[in-house]
């Protein structure tokens, strides 16, 4: 397999723990074990006291795979398979649909593993441009457009990374029956799902949609929960998720059993799980907000409809990386300039899950009034 590095983790090797601020974390502030602990239901809890640490179901846990299973309308647990992480669900996926002769249409600029797995598979890959001055939106008639007889997979981020772009529910039901009509599966990168602006936006997930619809979810972002690493695959398609589980035995064979349990508590908590995560997220939003207006004609700022992320655009001489580059060096404050998306735009993407987001915003402020003015 012949793959090229992921640019993004590349740079968050280099920055990621050695900086104050992280403005452009796509997670939510994680959640402290105890905290989680404390919302635990009595079973859940004597799972936890009672954990042995050996492995676990290679399928998942069937207690945690139930409970995935109703975060959707029509998906059985014997319909969700459990990943470390949603990274491993995207190789998975990717190697199980994808090969050489094959064609994948995948939307950009966006996620690089979305992309670069499906490419390692030796299938083509069509990225299909979301533009600025369309509001980032889905263009589903490019979609069809692009649609090959060769064509075995769409995939769409939504919420959006990097843009918080989400397509309306008409943009949604038109793609899903595309792809439905077509016979091509769609995966549905659903790892931002439930932090839409407004919950109305919210989409029908991938899974529900149609038969060879797949969500994409994940403990790391809306759950905030990045460091259990559990992540799952749901679909309608079974002889799917056994191709997945087949690939998974050469990746980790089974999730970590604290994760595992740690998760299920989550998940069913899951209703004060996602309420403190939209409330760190729209109260950031309305600070970014303020940060835009004060700046407007500096920065372009397409407000997200949904997830934790944004790309505003730098409007002014001086080059996203230069940026940055000198916001790192001399505030502590990390963003990441588009040219980690491998995306030619002055773009930054900001991200507005972390409670330090005040003091790093005030940091920015500081560094644009010296680079900007
Ligand atoms: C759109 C998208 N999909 C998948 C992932 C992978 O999630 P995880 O790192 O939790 O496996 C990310 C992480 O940033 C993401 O932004």
């Amino acid at each position: 397999m012949q793959i090229e590095d992921f640019a993004l983790e590349r740079y968050f090797a280099r920055w990621e723990f050695a900086v104050k601020h992280l403005l452009c974390a796509s997670d939510v502030e994680a959640w402290p074990l105890a905290d989680l602990l404390a919302l635990a239901d009595p079973e859940a809890r004597a799972l936890w006291d009672d954990l042995r640490l050996g492995y676990t179901e290679s399928l998942g846990h069937p207690l945690l795979r139930t409970e995935i299973a109703g975060l959707y309308e029509t998906v059985a647990a014997d319909e969700v398979l459990v990943f470390t992480g949603a990274q491993e669900a995207i190789f998975c996926v990717s190697h199980a649909l994808l090969g050489p002769g094959d064609h994948a249409i995948v939307t950009w600029p966006g996620y690089q593993s979305l992309y670069e797995v499906a490419r390692s598979t030796g299938a083509d890959v069509t990225l299909l441009e979301l533009r600025e001055a369309d509001g980032w939106a889905l263009d589903v008639d490019a979609v069809r457009q692009a649609i090959r007889p060769d064509t075995r997979l769409v995939v769409v981020n939504a919420p959006h990374n990097p843009t918080g772009a989400l397509p309306t529910h008409a943009e949604w039901r038109a793609l899903t029956a595309l792809c439905d009509a077509a016979g091509i599966h769609l995966l549905a990168d659903e790892v931002y799902r439930y932090l839409e602006v407004d919950p109305a936006d919210r989409l029908t997930a991938g899974a529900d949609a149609f038969a060879r619809g797949i969500s994409l979810g994940v403990m790391s972002k809306s759950f905030a929960m990045a460091g259990l690493r559990i992540g799952w695959l749901a679909t309608h398609d079974r002889d799917l998720l056994a191709r997945c589980a087949a690939l998974k035995d050469y990746t980790t064979i089974c999730a970590p059993a604290p994760s595992e349990v740690l998760a299920l508590i989550g998940l069913r908590a899951r209703d004060r799980v996602i309420e403190r995560s939209r409330a760190i997220v729209l109260g950031n939003l309305a600070r970014l907000d303020d940060f835009f207006a004060a700046w407007e004609g500096r920065f372009d700022w397409v407000r997200p409809r949904g997830g934790s992320i944004g790309f505003p655009r730098l409007r002014a001489d001086v080059g996203a990386d230069d940026f940055a580059q000198g916001l790192v060096e001399s505030e502590g404050v990390l963003l990441l300039p588009a040219s980690v998306f491998g995306y030619p735009g002055n773009h930054v993407r900001v991200g507005f899950g972390r409670t330090d987001l005040p003091e790093a915003l005030a940091r920015v402020d500081a560094y644009a009034g010296r680079r900007l003015r």
